[in-house]
């Protein structure tokens, strides 16, 4: 840190041109987070301004790189929803550098800025810290206002952040973020402003509402959540993209509710359909005796860190390291409670957005935890296979397992050297908290533009 200062004041010195290339926001710089063990790396927080009118700005948390920041590449990251947070989610649950336990920070090996600069934006203003003082904003927000506040947010972090301008720059994100991603990449090429995308990388996405939805049934079925019975009414008398379309327009049917009715029963309340192997965050008093009756292993996933995550973040102490503000709100949710998000959304179909991408030379990587039952692999792998098919993009990697640590880590195929689709062995919806190794190893030959490692 001081050698940093030292530099920039010697450049100053001879060239400001310099200064102002090398020049990061002090007032954004992050001291060190409450809890937080020793860190060879610079931290930052705070806000953008999108409209000064409104009081309307997103907030941030960037990570640089662990070592060789300025030569790795820039990636953003934006969970879904919609309506849920970046930084609840994807940096202190999934891949940030630290995960929260009690009231400490625990070092996360498989954190994602040990590849590259990672930025989390709270996205749209509603979610997390960010905010609109004039509330009627969160009446009705859609895709389109999201897309265009993170175009505007970009614009204002890269003033911020001027080194980072020419940049390598990827976009990532899961889930919802299907729609986000792929829709920011779209308008980040229309407006001419392009920055240095290189690539996009989305998980367990919303591509096309029928293929997701409906994919659910066979994976509940296939993987003995279901009974036979139950799987034929659900595809036969009322399928899943029927109960959210119902759902979504606030009315379900009688055969319809009867239907969802008896796929949960049957399911349980002991699983977390996010990830159908996955034991759930139970409450505390029986996750105690929990506790007691087995031998704490260390390899374990913590089912509980969003609710450290969400203590956590509600600390006055770390919201102000973080630079942070409750504005309109009582608390920080993982999910906004105040947005209204035009559901009508979830139908817009994304995957031609991929294709046009590709045929743009944007890298495409599509990748599954292969043990969510929201958006399961099957739906998605049929969506990308179909893509390639409609954009001519011939397979150039047969679809083949993946190794990481001499074991398989999923099944991968490649389209013309740009489309890509992976899966990832044993992960989640949120694929990074489940499987962080096998993740990291995607996330590392994404960025590298390289076929993943084969056997
Ligand atoms: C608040 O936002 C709404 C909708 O975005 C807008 O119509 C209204 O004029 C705004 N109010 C003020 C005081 O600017
Ligand atoms: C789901 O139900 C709707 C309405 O009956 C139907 O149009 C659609 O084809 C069904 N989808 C599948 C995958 O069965
Ligand atoms: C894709 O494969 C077909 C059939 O083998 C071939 O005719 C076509 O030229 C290939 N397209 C590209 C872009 O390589």
């Amino acid at each position: 840190m001081g050698l940093k200062q030292w530099i920039i004041i010697v450049s100053a010195l001879f060239c400001t041109t310099i200064l102002t290339a090398k020049s990061v926001p002090q007032a954004d710089k992050i001291i060190s987070l409450p809890g937080q063990p020793q860190a060879s790396f610079q931290q930052y927080a705070g806000y953008i301004t999108i409209d000064e009118k409104q009081q309307r700005a997103l907030f941030y948390y960037f990570v640089e790189a662990a070592t060789e920041a300025a030569s790795k590449p820039l990636v953003l990251w934006l969970n879904g929803g919609p309506g849920c947070s970046s930084i609840g989610a994807g940096a202190f649950c999934e891949h940030g550098p630290f995960k929260p336990s009690g009231d400490t920070l625990l070092r996360n090996e498989y954190s994602w800025n040990k590849e590259a600069n990672m930025l989390y934006l709270e996205s749209p203003a509603g979610v997390g810290f960010s905010y609109s003082a004039n509330k009627s904003f969160y009446g009705s927000i859609n895709d389109a206002i999201a897309a265009r506040d993170n175009l505007a947010f970009l614009e204002g972090w890269y003033e911020k952040f001027t080194e980072y301008k020419n940049r390598e720059f990827f976009i990532t994100g899961e889930s919802y973020a299907g729609h986000y991603v792929p829709q920011l990449a779209q308008l980040i090429i229309q407006s001419n402003m392009k920055f240095n995308l290189k690539g996009i990388a989305i998980g367990n996405p919303l591509l096309e509402f029928n293929t997701d939805f409906n994919s659910r049934a066979e994976f509940l079925w296939s993987h003995g959540l279901i009974s036979d019975s139950t799987y034929d009414i659900f595809t036969r008398v009322c399928n899943y993209s029927q109960i959210r379309r119902q759902y979504a327009s606030g009315s379900l049917t009688a055969v319809c509710s009867q239907v969802i009715s008896q796929v949960s029963r049957e399911i349980s309340r002991f699983v977390d359909t996010y990830d159908v192997t996955l034991d759930v965050c139970l409450p505390s008093v029986l996750l105690q005796s929990k506790m007691l009756s087995q031998l704490q292993d260390k390899e374990e996933i913590d089912v509980c860190v969003e609710d450290e995550t969400t203590k956590y973040l509600n600390r006055k102490d770390v919201q102000k390291a973080l630079h942070a503000q409750l504005i309109g709100v009582t608390s920080w949710t993982v999910c906004s409670e105040v947005l209204k998000y035009d559901m009508q959304n979830l139908e817009i179909p994304t995957i031609h957005v991929l294709g046009k991408l590709a045929k743009s030379g944007i890298r495409v990587l599509v990748y599954s935890g292969d043990q969510d039952s929201v958006l399961p692999l099957t739906g998605t792998r049929t969506l990308v296979n179909g893509l390639a098919k409609e954009i001519g993009l011939n397979t150039t990697v047969p679809y083949r397992t993946w190794v990481e640590g001499r074991q398989a880590a999923g099944w991968t195929q490649v389209y013309g050297d740009i489309l890509s689709f992976a899966t990832i062995r044993g992960a989640s919806h949120e694929a990074p908290l489940s499987q962080p190794r096998r993740s990291l190893a995607l996330f590392n030959a994404f960025l590298g533009g390289k076929p993943l490692p084969g056997a």
